[in-house]
């Protein structure tokens, strides 16, 4: 009975005797839930999360406790700063920790493995990302543009305030909300969103899962070559159409339209060599228009997913970008 009593004590905090011990821990949610001697839900979480983005040591190694946390915003890098943005006085004395499970789970207060925040967010550009029905709008809480392209292509000029565009990285919301992107003031006809209200994140990163490194909290959808179909192919999606190929067919189209917008801003003197903005450069480059087209080859080459998350919002606004760039050649710097 040594451990037990402690047990008890942790999860109720109520004075116990003998008969309140054995009630309690037989009844008790944790016990069920968490913690059995035949069910491993608990481990199988851990060991997909341990090969998730989130449990990944290569950013944080480098941000926990660095001023790079608290520039790329601790809200969407760190346990603690979620936590705090969400209102919860959460605080390991300035350590800041991985996206672990009490990121998303309050399991010692809601008694389950329901998410802890299910509220729509609302997107930089007004848009409101509500995907609460499969429980993604979390994920938007991080994975998220917090800029407008307005606010880069109204400058004027390329210049370092443009390296949070250039490097940022979070846009799988705005791009599966089909908003974020510079449209050149033409109509975006709403049918280009196919994936718009038929799927969140969680409906195929999470929902189905192969082992520990696809699907599943390992939130992957491709590991070494193998592809979590699953997902992509449910009777209201695409019902079996989809394999290995189908995805990186079209990946691979974007791939290749992010490539030609790259060279024309390279000619153009606005790219380095390898792509990249040069940080110390003020180019003046005028019109919001050719800014925009810059705007969209971050935005898209950014987005991991290559065109999965929207395929035809990224065609559609790389193919205007490039119409745009080449029709009419913004002077060069
Ligand atoms: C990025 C957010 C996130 C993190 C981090 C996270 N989870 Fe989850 N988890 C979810 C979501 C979303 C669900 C699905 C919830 C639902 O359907 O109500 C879920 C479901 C679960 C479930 C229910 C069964 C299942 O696997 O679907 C368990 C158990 C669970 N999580 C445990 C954990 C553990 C343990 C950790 C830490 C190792 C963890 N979670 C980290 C988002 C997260
Ligand atoms: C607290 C903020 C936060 C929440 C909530 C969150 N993420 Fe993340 N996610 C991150 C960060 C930060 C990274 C690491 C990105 C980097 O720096 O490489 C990441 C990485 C990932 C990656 C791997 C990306 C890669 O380059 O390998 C995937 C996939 C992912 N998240 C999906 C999700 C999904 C799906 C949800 C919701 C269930 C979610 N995330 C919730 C912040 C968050
Ligand atoms: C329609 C299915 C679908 C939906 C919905 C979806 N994703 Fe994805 N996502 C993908 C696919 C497919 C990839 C590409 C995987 C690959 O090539 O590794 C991807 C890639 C990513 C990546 C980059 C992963 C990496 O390894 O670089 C991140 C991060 C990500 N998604 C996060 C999210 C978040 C957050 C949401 C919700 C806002 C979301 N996704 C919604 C299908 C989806």
């Amino acid at each position: 009975m040594g451990i037990i009593p402690g047990c008890d004590k942790l999860v109720t905090n109520e004075f116990y005797d003998t008969t309140t011990i054995i009630d309690t821990i037989r009844d008790s949610t944790c016990v069920d839930f968490c913690h059995s001697d035949v069910n491993n839900t608990m481990d199988i979480a851990r060991r997909q999360w341990e090969n998730s983005g989130h449990a990944m040591t290569d950013p944080y190694s480098l941000r926990i406790g660095s001023d790079e946390a608290s520039a790329c915003g601790t809200s969407c890098h760190s346990e603690e700063g979620l936590l705090r943005s969400l209102g919860e006085t959460a605080s390991n004395d300035n350590f800041l920790s991985e996206i672990g499970c009490i990121t998303c789970h309050a399991p010692h207060t809601t008694w389950d493995f329901s998410v802890r925040d299910t509220t729509a967010v609302t997107l930089a550009d007004g848009a409101s990302f509500d995907y609460s029905a499969d429980t993604s709008n979390i994920c938007a809480h991080c994975h998220r543009l917090d800029f407008k392209a307005g606010d880069y292509t109204l400058l004027g000029v390329i210049d370092p305030t443009w390296r949070v565009v250039a490097e940022h990285s979070m846009g799988d919301a705005d791009l599966l909300a089909g908003v974020g992107g510079y449209e050149f003031s033409l109509p975006v006809d709403d049918l280009v969103h196919s994936h718009k209200d038929t799927a969140g994140c969680v409906t195929c990163h999470q929902k189905y899962a192969q082992g520990f490194t696809l699907g599943g909290h390992s939130l992957s959808i491709v590991s070494e070559g193998d592809l979590l179909a699953d997902a992509c192919n449910q009777d209201a999606c695409h019902a079996g159409d989809v394999d290995a190929t189908y995805m990186t067919d079209r990946q691979a189209i974007v791939a290749s339209l992010i490539d030609n917008l790259k060279s024309r801003l390279i000619k153009l003197g606005w790219l380095d060599d390898s792509g990249d903005l040069d940080t110390s450069a003020i180019i003046p480059v005028g019109g919001a228009d050719s800014l925009g087209a810059l705007y969209n080859y971050f935005f898209m080459r950014n987005d991991g997913s290559m065109g999965m998350h929207n395929f035809g919002y990224d065609t559609l606004l790389l193919q205007r970008s490039l119409d745009y760039i080449g029709a009419a050649p913004p002077p060069k710097r």
